[in-house]
C-alpha cells in the first residue's frame, strides 16, 4: 500500500523508457514488505536530478546513461572504488548527504566468480563506461586483462590502467596466441536492431571458454549463439543487469534480494 510513509527510490537517466529497474526493485520491495516505491525519471540535466533528490524525500537513486560521470561532482562522498572507476551508478541518501557507489563492477564479476577469476586470462571487448567497471572488477579479483577495442587510444589507456595488454578489434584473431579463459563483450555490438553483429568471429571461440555478453536486448545475442554452438559456457546480459540491481537493493535496504525473483520478473513480467 502506498501511503504518507512510503519511501521513494528512482532511476535517473535519458532515455529510461525501456529500463527494467523499476520492475526488479518494486517486486523486491513487495517481497520484503518494505513500504517503498521505485520510479523511472527521464531528466535533461544531472543538476535537475540532484535538486530533486535533495528537495524531495528520495532515499536512493540509480544513475544510468549518460549521467554516471557527471553525477560525481554533486556527491558529498564517493566510495573509493567508484572513484577509481570514475563512474557512479548508485546514490544512497543518508542524513541528507549524497553518497555515491558503483555496483556495475560487482555485477560483472558476480556471475564469473563461481568459475574463478584469479589468474584467468580475461579478454574485455570495448573500452567505454561499462568496460571501465568490468576491467576494475576483473583486476580486483586477480584476472589477467586484455582489452580489445576499435579505438586504440581508448583501448590502450584502459589496458595500461590495469597492467593489461591491448589488441585492436581489427586484429582480434591474435587472441589465439593468448588463449583466453573468459571473453566479455561490453560493446553494443549485437544489440537490437543490429542482431546479426558479433565482436568476435565464431571460429575464434572454443569449448573451454566462458563467454559473457552484457547486451540483454536480445538476450540470445549472435555472440552467445555462436558460443553455444562451440560448446562454451555462456553468461547472458541479464546477469550483469540483475546483479547490479541486487547490489543497489542491498545498499539501500541491507537485504540481499532474491536474484531469481528479479530475473524471472524481467523475463516474465511482474503480473
Ligand atoms: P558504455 O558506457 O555503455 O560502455 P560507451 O562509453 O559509449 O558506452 O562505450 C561503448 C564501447 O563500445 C566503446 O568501446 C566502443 O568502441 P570505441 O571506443 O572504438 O568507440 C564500442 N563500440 C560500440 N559500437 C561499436 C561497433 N559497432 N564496433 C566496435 N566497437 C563498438
Amino acid at each position: 500500500m502506498i501511503d504518507s510513509q512510503t519511501s521513494l527510490y528512482c532511476i535517473f537517466g535519458n532515455p529510461v523508457i525501456h529500463s527494467k529497474s523499476p520492475d526488479i526493485h518494486n517486486v523486491c520491495f513487495r517481497k520484503y514488505h518494505i513500504n517503498a516505491v521505485y520510479l523511472a525519471f527521464k531528466i535533461d540535466s544531472i543538476s535537475q536530478g540532484v535538486q530533486a533528490i535533495k528537495s524531495l524525500n528520495i532515499k536512493g537513486v540509480s544513475i544510468t546513461i549518460p549521467f554516471k560521470e557527471s553525477i560525481i561532482k554533486h556527491l558529498d562522498w564517493i566510495d573509493p572504488e567508484a572513484d577509481k572507476i570514475g563512474a557512479v551508478n548508485t546514490i544512497v541518501k543518508q542524513n541528507g548527504k549524497l553518497n555515491g557507489f558503483n555496483t556495475d563492477y560487482q555485477a560483472a564479476v558476480s556471475p564469473l566468480k563461481p568459475f574463478g577469476i584469479q589468474g584467468r586470462k580475461v579478454c574485455i571487448i570495448g573500452a567505454g563506461g561499462a568496460a571501465q567497471a568490468v576491467a576494475f572488477g576483473i583486476h580486483k579479483n586477480g584476472g589477467d586483462i586484455t582489452i580489445i577495442n576499435r579505438n586504440s587510444v581508448k583501448g590502450e589507456k584502459l589496458a595500461l590502467k590495469y597492467n593489461g595488454r591491448f589488441i585492436s578489434l581489427e586484429e582480434i584473431k591474435t587472441i589465439q596466441h593468448i588463449q583466453p579463459d573468459i571473453i566479455i563483450n561490453t560493446t553494443s555490438m549485437g544489440m537490437a536492431p543490429d542482431i546479426e553483429e558479433s565482436p568476435i568471429p565464431e571460429h575464434l571461440l572454443d569449448a573451454q571458454m566462458i563467454v559473457m555478453d552484457i547486451v540483454y536486448n536480445p538476450l540470445n545475442t549472435k555472440l552467445l549463439q555462436d558460443a553455444i554452438k562451440k560448446g562454451c559456457t555462456i553468461i547472458d546480459g541479464l546477469s550483469m543487469f540483475i546483479h547490479q540491481g541486487a547490489a543497489q537493493f542491498k545498499l539501500w535496504t541491507d537485504i540481499s534480494p532474491d536474484i531469481n525473483l528479479m530475473r524471472q520478473t524481467v523475463l516474465n513480467g511482474d503480473d
